[in-house]
């Protein structure tokens, strides 16, 4: 009689034991790690190794059996089934990776590498992190009261509608229409899972292989991700004195869509005047191009209200509006919004539905209350204030302490500051992250531009809107400290 496999089988409470042991048991005999033939241990035997029922035990081998894995041999025991092989052969194949896989369809294009300095999602969140708010001063109190009242009601907890819903599409349209001059109703509103959604589904709807997108050079590499996704050529505009530069706008070949940051050019900070403005859409009018407007920080200007959003500025312009909560509230919320011609609406919505449907209710139910209550105006005037204090606490430290070596560039207020200088910053990145400080290198902001003879330049950008004050002078002398050991 043939000796009985020893099993090394480890059974806990965390899931059913049924489950466990018929996973355990299969999964080892499928590695051939219970061989073809062998026999089992006794249904008593196992169960008191396990301790565990002996009924437990009879029923996944019953399971084992009726599946072909396990064969009883009338009064010797239970075996593994001789005939395994056929039955565990294709399974085996299948799990084959390298071999299975070169014969599998490809995904159509290459992921584009993210973030060439993080190194985890653990790292998201560090001080100086760009575009991360001040988390700590965000009013939890008031928003655990709008949550907690929305999460109450039925109606909330079924299907709603993928354009988004209805009184935070209108929360957010008489929010842009009073605070920066959009013309629109919550018609033509179409809540997104944050901006770099809207991004996506503007890609989806306008752009093939063969399109070409202008884009800032440098730029939100968000926005490269998502107007790139179908392989599609991305040209880069430089910047001049900061904003777009338009003269190398009418040397460009034909573009369907010119992605730009006009309030607040992502990183540098550039605001394009009015009449800049105008004549970018007087431009995108004659060159039949559409103007994708990110008016992703408008909230945050110091001294001026911001200039009116492009999208207001004419009857019709050819301008798809977006913004993002990510800064306003918190980036987990991810909400944003686009707004878009009303004939374009459905052609959206029905590509919203395609992709991701619905964008979680309770939270934009939630939002919307807060912004009716007036609590998001409150806790905007807040910020506002706060950012002010601290980019001009950061940009004094940064003058002081960096002088020489790296300069802050003044227009990039808002939520960051970009430092510019000679420096390899993907290393000082690096190394800063390894210190507990998130930054991004501002050379990996710019796009290859043989054309305009552009060499990207080198600095940081830093998030200090999320950063405390001894924080900020802790991150600044770490800078000083990397730099005089180069
Ligand atoms: C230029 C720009 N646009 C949009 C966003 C917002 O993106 P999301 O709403 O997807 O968080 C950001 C955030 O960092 C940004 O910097």
């Amino acid at each position: 009689m043939s000796q009985a496999i020893t099993t090394d089988l480890t059974i806990d409470n965390s899931q059913p034991l049924q489950g466990q042991l018929y996973q355990q048991l299969a999964q080892r005999i499928i590695d051939q790690r219970f061989q073809p033939g062998s026999r089992m241990p006794s249904s008593r035997q196992l169960a008191a190794d396990l301790d565990i029922s002996r009924n437990t035990v009879l029923a996944v081998y019953d399971q084992l059996k009726a599946e072909g894995f396990l064969q009883t041999q009338s009064g010797r025991g239970v075996y593994v089934h001789r005939d395994i092989i056929s039955v565990i052969r294709p399974l085996q194949k299948s799990r084959n990776t390298a071999q299975q896989q070169t014969s599998l369809p490809k995904p159509k294009i290459n992921s584009p590498r993210i973030d060439p300095v993080r190194t985890s999602d653990l790292d998201n969140n560090l001080p100086f992190t760009p575009g991360l708010p001040d988390l700590a001063e965000f009013p939890l109190r008031q928003w655990n009261r709008v949550v907690h009242h929305q999460e109450n009601r039925r109606i909330l907890m079924g299907y709603n509608g993928v354009q988004g819903y209805f009184p935070l599409r209108e929360a957010i349209a008489e929010y842009l229409r009073s605070s920066r001059g959009v013309r629109c109703h919550a018609e033509q509103v179409i809540v997104t899972n944050g901006a770099q959604q809207a991004l996506a589904l503007i890609a989806d709807i306008f752009l093939q292989a063969d399109d070409s997108v202008l884009i800032e050079n440098p730029g939100y590499r968000g926005s490269r991700y998502a107007l790139g996704r179908y392989g599609n050529e991305l040209t880069p505009v430089p910047l001049k004195n900061h904003v777009l530069d338009f003269s190398s706008l009418t040397t460009s070949a034909p573009a369907k869509l010119l992605y730009c940051t006009p309030t607040h050019q992502y990183p540098m900070g550039g605001i394009l005047d009015l009449s800049q403005r105008l004549t970018l859409l007087n431009w995108a009018i004659s060159n039949n191009t559409w103007v994708v407007e990110d008016d992703y920080d408008s909230e945050f200007h110091f001294y001026n209200k911001p200039i009116a959003a492009m999208q207001g500025l004419l009857e019709n312009p050819p301008v798809l509006y977006l913004g993002s909560f990510s800064k306003t509230m918190m980036p987990s919320l991810r909400i944003g919004y686009l707004v878009v011609p009303e004939y374009l609406v459905d052609d959206f919505v029905a590509m919203k539905r395609i992709t991701s449907g619905e964008t979680p209710l309770f939270v934009q139910a939630a939002l919307a209350e807060f912004i009716h209550d007036g609590q998001f105006a409150r806790h905007l005037r807040r910020m506002r204030q706060l950012y002010r204090e601290k980019w001009e606490r950061f940009q004094s430290l940064v003058v002081t302490t960096l002088q020489g070596v790296l300069t802050p560039v003044a227009e990039s207020a808002g939520m960051h500051l970009v430092l510019q200088g000679e420096v390899d910053d993907l290393a000082l990145c690096r190394w800063l992250r390894s210190q507990g400080f998130g930054s991004a290198p501002l050379s990996a902001h710019f796009l290859e531009d043989p054309e305009h003879q552009q060499p990207p330049e080198s600095g940081l950008v830093l998030g200090f809107s999320s950063a405390t004050f001894p924080q900020m002078r802790q991150c600044v002398e770490l800078i000083r400290k990397w730099l005089d050991e180069r």
